[in-house]
């Protein structure tokens, strides 16, 4: 158990089961524009490479993140906190997890992609040291937007 910043609620981080998906996407349909289909959760589940893990609390769902390892390729493919516990370093936690998973698979870095209006995540990802590559014209739907594709090298 670890414990939330600031405030004393206690939240456990586990691996991302089929009974959360329910709860999973009503955090994912608050959260982005184009929210990932039920499919796209499935598939972490099934998927060599793939995985996924949640924030509990209280027996509540509060947050999730996935990410896709091949290889030494590690990707953050989605993360998202639910809008009433932001700010309380549930991300950071959940992000910390994920790159200690990927260091232990032997990556040299893990890349995202993020939009480029999305001012809350890049300074979430800023603040954890990912920095800018490049950004990838067109890359998203609804609406149709570039992506900036940044990374974290976990030697520098
Ligand atoms: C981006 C997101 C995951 C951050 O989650 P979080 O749990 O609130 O983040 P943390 O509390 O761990 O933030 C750590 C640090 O990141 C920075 N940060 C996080 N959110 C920020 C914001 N809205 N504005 C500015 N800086 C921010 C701050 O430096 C923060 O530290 P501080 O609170 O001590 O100032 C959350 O806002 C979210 O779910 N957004 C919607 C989904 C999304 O956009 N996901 C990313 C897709 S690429």
């Amino acid at each position: 158990m670890s414990r939330l910043k600031e405030i004393e609620i206690k939240y456990e981080i586990r691996g991302l089961k089929s009974s959360d998906i329910s709860a999973i996407l009503a955090i994912e349909s608050d959260s982005f524009p184009d929210p990932w289909p039920k499919t796209a959760f499935e598939e972490i589940i099934r998927q060599p490479g793939h995985g996924g893990i949640v924030v509990v609390s209280d027996s509540k769902l509060v947050a999730y993140a996935c990410y896709l390892i091949i290889e030494h390729e590690a990707h953050l493919t989605n993360l998202a906190v639910i809008h009433s516990l932001r700010r309380k370093s549930i991300a950071s936690g959940l992000l910390e997890r994920i790159l200690d998973i990927a260091m232990k698979k032997g990556c040299e870095h893990i890349l995202l992609e993020v939009r480029p209006q999305n001012k809350s995540a890049i300074a979430f990802y800023e603040n954890a040291g990912f920095k800018l590559l490049y950004s990838r014209p067109n890359y998203y739907r609804n609406p149709v937007e570039d992506a900036l594709v940044m990374v974290y090298y976990f030697n520098e």
